[in-house]
């Protein structure tokens, strides 16, 4: 059966002329461990962020950049740097990328396999996160290199799903001090209405697998965003099974 760029059930290849991750090292849903669905995702979660992009144009308030092959990229909870693969394959290859992540796994096999491919930066930071880097020892404040700082586009997905609300409040207050004055932001997040403020596993399956699923009540996680000095600029509520938030400093 012909499948999505002709890559079938194959592991590991090549895509938009980059490196794939080896499939231990792919997250989200399982099915990402083949390359066709790992990419098919990775293209979706691109078209998903212009199409917010789009509606926001419209608005009154002027973003610093166009397209995002223009743009100096922060992908806060990179993993793998799936996202940089989207852009890749849909040929919109950033003017400048960087990628930070808690796994060092994770930022080492983007240095060794992505860094040199372009304008491609990965950073690791020490953050506490009780699912992806229980012994962290520090929190984001102040963390994120400062040659790293003023970026266009802000992306965290999937990101907001599997934290604390405290490590929420201070990641949406350090990327409001270190995002470009006319940037935006893109993250994804589990909110709803008439729902507690914070809990893990809102299924009420939990099973002792920290921080698999958080959800947010939606107006707590809009005061958040509200009082870190974020508007917002975008809502989507479902991609890929979460909320979408656009955001733009105030
Ligand atoms: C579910 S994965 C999503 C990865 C990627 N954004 C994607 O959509 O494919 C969540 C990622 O966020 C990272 N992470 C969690 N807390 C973080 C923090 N405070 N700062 C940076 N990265 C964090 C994890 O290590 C993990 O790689």
């Amino acid at each position: 059966m012909a499948s999505f760029l002709g890559y079938g059930r194959k592991t590991g290849g090549e895509a938009g002329g980059l490196p794939l991750p080896p499939p231990k090292l792919r997250m989200n849903h399982a099915s990402e461990k083949e390359d066709e669905v790992y990419c098919r995702h990775a293209v979706f979660l691109v078209r998903a962020v212009l199409a917010m992009l789009e509606v926001d144009s419209l608005s009154k308030y002027k973003r610093g950049f166009d397209g995002l092959a223009e743009a100096d990229i922060l992908d806060l909870g990179c993993g793998t740097a799936r996202f940089l693969h989207g852009l890749a394959l849909e040929g919109m290859l950033p003017r400048k990328f960087t990628g930070v992540d808690v796994q060092a796994k994770h930022i080492r096999w983007c240095r060794d396999n992505l860094s040199g491919r372009g304008n491609f930066h990965f950073q690791h930071v020490d953050v506490q996160n009780d699912r992806y880097n229980p012994s962290g020892r520090a929190t984001i404040h102040g963390q994120i290199d400062p040659a790293h700082h003023d970026a266009d586009f802000v992306m965290i997905r999937s990101v907001f799903t599997h934290m604390r609300t405290a490590e929420a409040v201070q990641t949406l207050h350090e990327v409001r001090n270190i995002i470009a004055g006319d940037g935006r932001v893109y993250l994804t997040v589990n909110v709803a209405q008439n729902a507690e403020a914070w809990t893990d596993r809102p299924d009420g399956r939990a099973d002792g697998d920290n921080l698999l699923k958080v959800q947010f009540n939606k107006a707590y996680f809009e005061n958040m965003i509200d009082e870190a000095g974020f508007g917002v600029s975008g809502f989507a509520e479902n991609v890929e099974n979460q909320c979408a938030y656009l955001l733009r400093p105030v």
